[in-house]
């Protein structure tokens, strides 16, 4: 959604932007290339994806700082700086698809190597870690919770027993048990059976939803009046947390709608600027079918 960030950012010359979800440093170097004399502060908690874009931006020199830390961490890092205020920050949430398609990262279903599913692979439990000791309540709730998988019970009833007999350690391990798990009649048609298995513990292991949270909500206290947050997720979870804390914080007065007079004196924090939420065009989901699911949200701040 690259033409959709350029627009919802509206760069400034001379700007500070923050990434905080590097990646490749494909929006970063958008950002670095559109607006003249501007300076990027870029975070990613994956040290492969951080190596990758100090390669990709390396030719914008001492206009970039780049630091292996998660984007809730924001607010440290640019006190670190000695930073005061944003112009503007982006979060493109998510997996990339370097760590979808990199095997050994354990992400996919689709190749068979170890459940690992950690973004930062030098911290926090595998996936590996979960299935084999979470007992029998929590594997449900996060099938079902983070992955809204009907079948969870089932699924978490088999996964019990084979673990009982020994260790569920690769991702083609899971993906079959969840396959013999769900009756073929019921198995959804369009997804593999285990996509929602999959979705539920990558987001467990790198508590993505925490981490949108406390990142987006901080975010929008480090921009600078005007300055504005475009957010772009890809599942409903994602978007569900970011359309509700743009809501509550771009809500000014919050008294009872009885009392005639405001008594709070609380005013916006926030314009929210897509009231709808934006999608990513035709010809990019012709070009990219992971964009299918995108939507971004952007606000400014007052
Ligand atoms: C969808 S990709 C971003 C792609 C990037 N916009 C580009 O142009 O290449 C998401 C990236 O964000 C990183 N990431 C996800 N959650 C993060 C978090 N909470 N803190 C920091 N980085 C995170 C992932 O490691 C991954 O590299």
């Amino acid at each position: 959604m690259a033409n959709e960030v350029l627009h919802w950012l509206q760069l400034k010359p001379g700007g500070l932007y923050l990434d905080g979800t590097l990646g490749g440093g494909g929006h970063s170097r958008l950002i670095l290339e559109n607006a003249v004399n501007s300076r990027l502060i870029g975070l990613d908690r994956d040290p492969a994806a951080l190596k990758e874009a100090s390669r990709v931006l390396a030719p914008f020199g001492g206009r970039v700082s780049l630091h292996h830390a998660t984007f809730d961490q924001a607010g440290e890092i640019l006190q670190q700086l000695g930073v005061e205020g944003l112009d503007g920050m982006l979060l493109d949430l998510g997996v990339s698809s370097h760590q979808l398609d990199t095997a050994e990262r354990g992400f996919s279903f689709r190749q068979d190597a170890p459940l690992d599913m950690r973004m930062n692979p030098l911290a926090g439990m595998t996936a590996a870690e979960v299935v084999n000791q979470a007992d029998e309540a929590e594997l449900v709730r996060i099938f079902f919770e983070y992955g809204e998988e009907r079948y969870s019970r089932r699924i978490v009833r088999k996964l019990l027993q084979q673990r009982a007999e020994r260790a569920i350690i690769r991702t083609g391990e899971l993906a079959q048990l969840v396959r013999d798990a769900v009756p073929g009649g019921r198995r959804p048609a369009r997804i593999h059976p285990a996509t929602r298995v999959f979705q539920a513990l990558r987001i467990y292991v790198n508590d993505e939803l925490g981490q949108v949270q406390r990142g987006v909500e901080a975010g929008i206290y480090l921009l600078k009046p005007g300055g504005r947050l475009v957010v772009i997720s890809f599942h409903s979870l994602e978007d569900r947390i970011v359309k509700h804390l743009f809501r509550e914080k771009a809500k000014g007065c919050t008294c009872p709608p009885r009392l005639p007079v405001c008594q709070c004196d609380q005013s916006p924090d926030i314009k929210i600027l897509t009231r709808k939420g934006v999608k990513a065009g035709a010809v990019e989901v012709e070009q990219n079918v992971r964009s299918r699911s995108a939507i971004l949200r952007a606000v400014e701040r007052c």
